[in-house]
């Protein structure tokens, strides 16, 4: 994998730089800046190397349609903020867009292409697509190791069409994810949660032989409450993951790897009410179960204590509300008690781990934090992420 830092000659250079600045948004309003935060050394190093920058990223998931809900703009401006600069965003049709025409003033350095999945052909990896964004820039630039489990024309198959270079944070990402696998210390506890169930819940069945608890919380506990049988009321819940539980609970019985799952639960009537403590079989049908309950965090807290090696992805509950967060607050806290007496080894990762946990000002006192959720997941499996294959 060649490194941008090692490229010999940027200057004026046309770089396709694709970052992942999929940020949480609410009423276009950044709740956290992490991500932003993150990619502030790649753009200091292109601009001191007088590169022109074209920016790629997503934020949300469109699905191929234009929504004005997920534009990049707010993102874009804050950025402008951070760095000083004017960065133009295009939002003109890029089939349409001339390489010449990207930057219009020879003062520019730094433009931002419209949310890329507005186009239905960037999830599809498409090849015209790409060779349409190839003939923008001279060479592309990966500094998105968060989308690097996404083989999307934005992060793979453009690498078919322009020389392909890693990024700064991408390396770093890289490198300590490495240093995290192969030091790791038992007893190990992931603990996985969030809302993004379809992308989680394959990996978890890969990750069972290698760690000694898997602790299931957030949207894909509910899946498991329905399958032991549980109401689970208008909660959010994936469909067609029978199988794959099954198959998770086998694997986890030949591998003595506990699998720890929500025993209570935290419920509202709508995402913005009060919470209401419940036991499993107290969910009313017209309850949405929004983050788990005092007994499940104790459980989960005991976990934490006998553990040497922590690994978290994903939020315990809706915490853009706080009275659902308290889940997540709580395995915050216990992991930065046993941080700071050095008797554990921590790594978090995610837009929304690291956006509810900046919230009680934490992300300072774990080991590593990672931008990258699923991505992040994935690496812990094992699995060679098509971003990262494409870049080799
Ligand atoms: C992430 O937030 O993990 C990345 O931006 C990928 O987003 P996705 O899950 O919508 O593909």
């Amino acid at each position: 994998m060649n490194n941008i830092k090692d490229h010999e000659n940027l200057d004026g250079k046309k770089v396709l730089l694709r970052l992942d600045l999929n940020v949480p948004l609410k009423n276009g309003v950044i709740k956290d800046f992490t991500r932003i935060d993150k990619i502030l050394p790649i753009l200091e190093f292109l601009i001191k190397k007088n590169s022109k920058i074209i920016i790629i990223s997503h934020v949300g998931r469109p699905k191929g349609k234009v929504n004005q809900d997920l534009s990049l703009r707010p993102i874009c401006e804050n950025l402008e903020k951070k760095i000083n600069k004017k960065i133009k965003i295009i939002d003109k049709n890029i089939y349409e867009l001339k390489k010449d025409e990207v930057f219009e003033d020879s003062k520019e350095t730094i433009v931002f292409l419209e949310n890329i999945r507005f186009y239905e052909e960037e999830e599809k990896n498409d090849l015209n697509f790409s060779k349409h964004l190839a003939k923008l820039a001279d060479l592309f630039v990966n500094d998105a190791f968060s989308c690097s489990h996404r083989a999307h024309a934005s992060v793979c198959k453009i690498t078919e069409f322009l020389p392909s270079f890693a990024g700064l944070q991408l390396e770093t990402e890289i490198n300590a994810l490495k240093k995290v696998t192969t030091e790791i210390k038992k007893p190990i506890t992931c603990i996985i949660g969030g809302s993004k169930i379809s992308t989680k819940i394959g990996v978890i069945k890969n990750l069972i032989p290698k760690f000694d608890n898997i602790i299931i919380v957030g949207g894909m506990a509910n899946n498991i409450l329905s399958h032991k049988g549980n109401q689970i009321g208008k909660s959010i819940k994936e469909d067609n993951c029978e199988a794959i539980i099954e198959e998770i609970f086998e694997i986890s019985k030949k591998n003595t790897c506990i699998i720890t799952y929500p025993e209570d639960v935290s419920v509202g009537k709508s995402l913005n009410d009060n919470r209401k403590i419940k036991k499993l079989n107290e969910i009313a049908d017209d309850d949405l179960i929004l983050d788990i309950g005092p007994k499940t965090i104790d459980k989960i807290k005991n976990i934490i204590d006998k553990s040497s090696t922590v690994l978290w992805n994903g939020p315990a509950g809706y915490f853009e509300n706080p009275n659902f967060a308290i889940g997540s607050y709580e395995i915050t806290k216990t992991i930065v008690k046993k941080n700071n007496n050095k008797s554990i080894y921590s790594v978090v990762g995610g837009g929304d781990t690291i956006a509810v946990i900046n919230q009680i000002n934490a992300i300072k006192d774990f080991n590593f934090v990672s931008t990258a959720g699923g991505a992040f997941l994935e690496y812990l499996e094992g699995k060679v992420l098509p971003g990262i294959k494409s870049l080799n």
